[in-house]
């Protein structure tokens, strides 16, 4: 046998064998310990991102198997399986794969994705990051359940068309660091656009169904359930500048606003996944939102449920 290490063989061959010994049965257990990270950090993100809103696999036992249709103004879009079945989800996706329907929004066999899976938004994820969802969805059972078809209307439904969409209203890539703004500003920016989302129903959009960067968080009217999502912006009046960073982070946590109200509607899920990040992301994206510039937008009421 060879000995690897020099300072052991200075030592003598006899204390070469336990050492090299050690090094073989502690590489193998270092390697499982890595995996169970970084699934650990992919479930984190899951829960951050909200995946399950949309996917399921929300509740203990449940997989995100998908088959929820989501109303939009274009038509019905049915969320598809992401479990590692290899013939209904994506069990046969590499990580590159996946990495790049979430990075470009471009799936398996080359199609544009429909921008009602936030892509956009999760253009700005890390390839660290997406690598970890992919590591914790793989590791979850496979359920074979087929894809339900979109009912989407003419044209929208042609996804080719989504070429010019995304050339108006797409772009790829990571978000810049500001490094004035310090590090919890830095990772709340980074929690809000590229896994919370939050744009996607608090910002309004246009009648291609593309966001308004120019009224970012100022609200949106019709959301889940025809409810509106609210004004966030720092505008004290119709937004939540008088609400405090531990105000936000509360509401986070709990759900409750400083009025002792739940959130309901969509917000709620999105609350679920909130509730389990740790104090410090939570913070972060709290001092993120207080940094929102104020816009004064007073929404109409609900719609009444249908
Ligand atoms: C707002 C709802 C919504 C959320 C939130 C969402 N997705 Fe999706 N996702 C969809 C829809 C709808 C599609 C189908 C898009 C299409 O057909 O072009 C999709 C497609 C996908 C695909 C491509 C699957 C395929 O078979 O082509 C992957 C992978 C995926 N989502 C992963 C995720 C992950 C991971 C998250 C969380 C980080 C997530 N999604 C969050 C709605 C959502
Ligand atoms: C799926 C859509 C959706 C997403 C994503 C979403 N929200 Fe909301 N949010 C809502 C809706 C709808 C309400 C209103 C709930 C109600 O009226 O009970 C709301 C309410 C709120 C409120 C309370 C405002 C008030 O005036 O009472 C805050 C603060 C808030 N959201 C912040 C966030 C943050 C931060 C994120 C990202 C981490 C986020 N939201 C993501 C839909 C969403």
């Amino acid at each position: 046998m060879r000995c690897l290490l020099p300072r052991a063989l200075a030592l003598g061959l006899s204390l070469c064998v336990p050492v090299v010994a050690t090094v073989l049965v502690a590489a193998p257990s270092a390697g499982r310990a890595a995996d169970a990270d970084s699934i650990a950090r992919g479930k984190y993100l899951f829960d951050a991102a909200d995946c399950a809103g949309c996917h399921g696999g929300d509740r203990a036992g449940t997989a995100p198997s998908g088959g929820l249709g989501l109303d939009t103004p274009f038509g019905v879009f049915h969320v598809p399986n992401i479990t590692p079945d290899r013939q209904y989800g994506i069990g046969a996706w590499s990580v590159a794969d996946f990495q790049a329907a979430l990075r470009t929004g471009i799936g398996h066999k080359g199609e544009y994705l429909f921008p009602v899976f936030p892509y956009t938004a999760f253009t700005h994820m890390t390839d660290g990051d997406s690598a970890d969802l992919y590591a914790y969805l793989m590791s979850l059972p496979p359920v074979a359940q087929p894809n339900k078809p979109h009912q989407v209307n003419t044209p929208f439904g042609w996804r080719a068309l989504l070429f010019f969409w995304r050339i108006l209203f797409f772009s790829e890539g990571a978000l810049a660091v500001d490094p004035a703004r310090g590090d919890d500003w830095n990772r709340g920016n980074y929690l809000v656009h590229a896994v919370a989302h939050c744009e996607e129903c608090h910002t309004p959009r246009n009648v291609l169904g593309a966001l308004k960067p120019s009224m970012a968080f100022s609200g949106n009217v019709g959301g889940p359930d025809g409810q509106n999502a609210p004004n966030i912006t720092s505008d004290v009046a119709t937004g939540i500048g008088d609400w405090s960073v531990e105000d936000i982070q509360r509401l986070l946590k709990s759900g409750l606003t400083p009025q002792s109200d739940q959130v309901g509607s969509g917000m709620k899920a999105v609350v679920r996944g909130t509730s389990k990040l740790t104090d410090a992301d939570r913070h972060a994206i709290a001092v993120y939102l207080k940094s929102v510039p104020p816009i004064h937008v007073d929404l109409p009421p609900p719609k009444p449920p249908a």
